[in-house]
């Protein structure tokens, strides 16, 4: 998925390199050494993306952060950091960003958020599956009676979102905004926990989800042959994640802990690893 990506740092190197990494993957990289460039920049142009180091002379990444709030609240924010304190990644997500890369940080480990955090901004604008509407409607008196129950609670955030995919089965925009009107929350605050923690979709997951893990060391193995051709076998085109009659969903993860047993797909709990592109429709057929 393409979309326009403001580098933001004070390093001219770390800019040039992700330019370089995702130029080719198609997305339009721009760059800014420092917050007040970046800012003249968003003003002058629109971006769907803002990667920014959170440690600059002058104005930090946070107050670009707080900035881009309010006058761009439409772009999504992920967060460079050589430093993961818990501080400043905790003041970054109250201010909503998606996602942090940890510096140094691998090219596909970059890839794939930049990737995550456009499909996240494409959510947030309300581009969402019609399907989406129908799933809603048919829960949100559940969905209503659980933010009932938590509305006066402290800490209900986490909790109510276990609970509301519980019903839905996964956490889509427009119900993030109806638990963010509930429990009287900015309704960024409720997409960066959703965005945060890997336990909450906010994709519709198959009767059979089917993750592909595109680590290093699954890559070099032939993963990507492998997701094409589960893809074909389960008749999904480049943008779709979940056929058609919901039987299967299918994601791609950055390293399921399993290297040894690189390329490796994992069906439900059923870990196949060493996995043979060539076996692939008939380890899916298993599932029909
Ligand atoms: S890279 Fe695939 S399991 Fe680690």
């Amino acid at each position: 998925m393409a979309g326009s990506v403001l580098i933001v740092d004070d390093e001219d190197v770390v800019i040039r390199s992700c330019e370089r990494i995702l130029a080719p993957e198609g997305y339009s990289v721009q760059g800014a050494t420092s917050a007040r460039r970046a800012m003249e920049m968003i003003e002058n142009g629109s971006f769907d993306l803002v990667i920014t180091d959170l440690k600059m002379p002058e104005v930090d990444g946070i107050e670009l952060i707080r900035w881009i709030r309010e006058k761009s609240p439409g772009t999504g924010v992920v967060v460079i950091t050589g430093y993961p304190s818990q501080e400043s990644i905790k003041d970054a997500l109250e201010l909503g960003i998606i996602d942090y890369l940890p510096k140094p940080f691998s090219p596909q480990l970059l890839v794939d958020i930049t990737e995550k955090a456009l499909a996240a901004v494409k959510a947030a604008m309300g581009k969402e599956r019609p399907e989406e509407e129908g799933d809603v409607e048919a829960k949100l008196k559940d969905i209503t009676e659980v933010i009932e129950s938590y509305r006066t609670r402290p800490g209900a955030l986490i909790p109510v979102l276990q609970k509301v995919q519980g019903i839905l089965g996964y956490l889509p925009p427009s119900v993030q905004r109806i638990i963010a009107k509930g429990l009287n929350l900015p309704v960024s605050e409720v997409h960066a926990v959703v965005s945060f923690y890997s336990f909450f979709t906010m994709k519709p997951k198959g009767k059979h989800n089917v993750r592909v893990c595109l680590g290093t060391a699954c890559y070099v193995k032939r993963a990507a042959e492998i997701l094409q051709k589960i893809r074909e076998t389960l008749g999904l085109d480049e943008e779709e994640e979940i056929t058609k009659d919901r039987k299967f969903s299918i994601e791609t993860v950055r390293c399921l802990g399993a290297c040894g047993l690189a390329p490796v797909v994992v069906i439900d709990q059923d870990i196949y690893g060493s996995v043979d592109p060539v076996k692939v429709p008939e380890t899916i057929k298993q599932y029909n």
